[in-house]
C-alpha cells in the first residue's frame, strides 16, 4: 500500500539563509533595475530641458548668394538662415532685393512670396502681409521683422552679392 506522508520538515537555519540571500538579491536586482530605467528615460529629458552649454554665437550679417541667384529670379524669393532664424528674401528686381523674418507673426508658420500676387503668404491660415512686411490680411498680429539688405560688387551687366544684417 503506498502512503503519502505530508509531513514537511521544518526550515533549517541553512534554508532560511539561503532563502535570504535570495530575497536579498532579488530586492537589489529589482532596485538596479528600476533605477536604470528611471536613469534612461529621466537623462535624455533633462539633457533636452537643460541650458546649452554653448550659446549659439551671436549672427551679424550672411551672404544671401547673387542677385541673379537662379532660385532668386526664378522664384522670387529664397529662405536664408539667419543664426536660428529663417529669413526671407524677396527680389523684385535687379536692384530691388529686401528681407524679412520669415517666421508667420501669428503662429509661426514659414512665409512665402507669391510672385503673382506680389506679396507675403503663410498658407497656414492663410496670413497676408505686403512687400513692406505689414499684416495686411488673416490672423497674424504683427508685421514681419525687417531685415536689411546690402548688394556689394553689383555694376553695369555684373551681379552682386547679397548680404542679409540686422536693421
Ligand atoms: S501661422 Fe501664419 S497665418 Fe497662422
Amino acid at each position: 500500500m503506498l502512503t503519502i506522508d505530508f509531513n514537511v520538515t521544518p526550515d533549517t537555519s541553512a534554508d532560511k539563509g539561503l532563502q535570504q540571500r535570495r530575497r536579498n538579491f532579488l530586492t537589489w536586482f529589482l532596485g538596479a533595475s528600476v533605477t536604470a530605467l528611471f536613469a534612461s528615460v529621466a537623462y535624455p529629458v533633462a539633457r533636452f530641458l537643460g541650458t546649452p552649454t554653448q550659446p549659439e554665437a551671436a549672427t551679424s550679417q550672411v551672404q544671401a548668394g547673387p542677385t541673379n541667384d537662379p532660385e532668386l529670379v526664378e522664384k522670387g524669393f529664397k529662405i536664408v538662415r539667419f543664426g536660428s532664424e529663417p529669413v526671407i528674401v524677396i527680389r523684385l528686381s535687379d536692384t530691388d532685393i529686401r528681407a524679412y523674418s520669415a517666421v508667420c507673426t501669428h503662429l509661426a508658420c514659414i512665409v512665402e512670396f507669391r510672385k503673382s500676387k506680389r506679396d507675403l503668404f503663410c498658407n497656414c491660415h492663410n496670413g497676408e502681409y505686403d512687400l513692406q512686411g505689414r499684416n495686411i490680411g488673416g490672423p497674424p498680429p504683427r508685421p514681419l521683422r525687417p531685415y536689411q539688405v546690402h548688394i556689394v560688387g553689383q555694376g553695369p551687366g555684373q551681379a552682386g552679392t547679397v548680404f542679409v544684417s540686422r536693421t
